[in-house]
């Protein structure tokens, strides 16, 4: 029986494997059979690994805390359908906008397990929040105390808050996704006064209810150290709020960002790992400075979707620049997936149709949008391709398809999820109507 190579296994969903004749199989499905089914490039996201890692994450923080909640960050990649899984699967979502808020409306995810996030929400976005009953609001500025405690009065509710706060710790990741040191545009610094001016502001508010301190990083933090840090600097600066302000620490969180294996020879740490340096500081430094334990909320996003996703795309041109190298284009690219073009990430690649094929030649796969840097993976060993292969791309499912764009005017990808060898369409591909349908210019 052919197998996959083992180093790869880590990158695709645990389900995953290979038909008799060398085809990739998520879910129980044959990867080649869903491409033809429902056309590329094509996101398939398998729900046992989904549901299997929600569960993980649940149980990694709650054996060890047992006040604790695991809330999925929706902007990792939100729809209809995984709003609905994550809800069953009772952890809380963290949204970043009214889009998001709707669509965790839509499917009647309970809104006291809902949090929202951003550093400059508006006020109708505020006000949605406010009246479907959203659990918290994670405030990020001044400016936003002050609208949302207009708001909360006009509906005459008293509105949980977080603040977000800036540590200035630095996680080590791409620049473009630090977010939890100064010189960004997320949180209120503690270094300078600003958090404990914010902290006096969020108190004096008559309709907020101000509940504990928030923190993220950044993403995706492949350290554990930074999240000791992290607690360091927050609990510290809690314990001065209650000494100074008389404001107690009853719910405390530092975010998200836990990494994922993207390539081969990266591996992340678990869940488990995280789970036991996130709350070991946070147990060592509340004792120390004499605090009880808060509810601890974590926001993962990428570690609870990335594993899950699989890309597939249909292998087209190719042309060879002698000495330099080979690309060979593929039916998708920037528009679904611009993590590699954004970020300079990485992954790894392979066929789906021939999945247990020993490597022939080193290629750049590149997508079909009309920039040089539409480029997936840069400098791969695959079997020789050929139009009309099939080319899976692991861990796909975190920031690709939230991200996607409609750039050269293309239609987004279908979503197809599968499990125990049964396949169901959760996402449409886009029509050319779809691409028009805001278009309300008259001939
Ligand atoms: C406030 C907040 N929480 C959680 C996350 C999720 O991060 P990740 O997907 O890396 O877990 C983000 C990501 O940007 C964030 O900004």
């Amino acid at each position: 029986m052919p197998s996959l190579d083992p180093a790869l296994v880590p990158v695709l969903p645990r389900t995953a494997g290979v038909t008799s004749d060398g085809h990739l199989t998520i879910g129980g499905c044959d990867a080649v059979d869903l491409a033809k089914e429902f056309g590329t490039p094509l996101y398939v996201f398998d729900e046992d690994e989904l549901r299997s890692t929600c569960r993980e994450y649940r149980e990694a923080f709650a054996s060890r805390y047992a006040e604790s909640a695991v809330a999925y960050a929706g902007k990792a990649y939100l729809g209809r359908w995984l709003a609905a899984l994550i809800a069953e699967e009772r952890l809380g979502l963290d949204v970043v906008s009214g889009g998001e808020l709707a669509v965790a409306r839509s499917v009647g995810f309970p809104m006291e397990r809902v949090h929202f996030h951003g550093n400059n929400k508006s006020a109708q976005e505020l006000r949605e929040a406010v009246e479907a009953g959203i659990g918290r609001v994670v405030v990020d500025n001044f400016h936003e105390l002050s609208l949302l405690d207009d708001i909360a009065g006009a509906l005459g509710r008293s509105q949980p808050v977080l603040l977000r706060l800036s540590p200035n710790v630095d996680p080590h990741t791409h620049k473009k996704t630090t977010t939890g040191v100064l010189d960004t545009k997320f949180g209120i610094p503690i270094d300078g006064g600003q958090a404990e001016e914010a902290v006096v502001e969020a108190k004096a508010k008559a309709n907020l209810d101000l509940l504990g301190f928030h923190c993220h990083l950044g993403s995706p933090i492949f350290e554990l150290e930074p999240f000791r840090e992290a607690n360091e600097v927050m609990i510290s600066f809690a314990r001065a709020m209650r000494n100074r302000h008389g404001v107690e620490l009853r719910e405390y969180s530092p975010g998200g960002g836990f990494a994922v294996q993207y390539l081969r020879d990266r591996p992340a740490p678990t869940t488990d790992q995280y789970a036991q340096a996130v709350v070991d500081s946070l147990r060592q430094v509340l004792e120390r400075e004499g605090l009880p334990e808060p509810m601890l909320i974590v926001e993962p996003g990428r570690s609870i979707v990335a594993r899950a996703g699989v890309a597939l795309y249909t292998v087209g041109s190719r042309k060879e620049a002698p000495g330099v190298r080979t690309y060979v284009s593929v039916d998708g690219g920037m528009a679904d997936n611009i993590r590699p073009a954004m970020y300079e990430s990485k992954y790894e690649a392979l066929l789906a149709n021939r999945a247990t094929e020993a490597p022939a030649e080193r290629v750049t796969i590149a997508g079909k949008y009309c920039e040089s840097g539409d480029v997936l993976v840069r400098d791969v060993e695959l079997p020789k391709l050929w139009a009309g292969d099939v080319l899976a791309l692991p861990t796909a499912g975190a920031y690709c398809l939230a991200m996607a764009s409609n750039y050269n005017l293309s239609p987004r990808p279908a979503v197809v999820l599968v499990r125990e060898g049964g396949a169901r369409l959760v996402r449409r591909r886009e029509t050319y109507e779809d691409l028009m349908r805001a278009d309300v210019w008259e001939e």
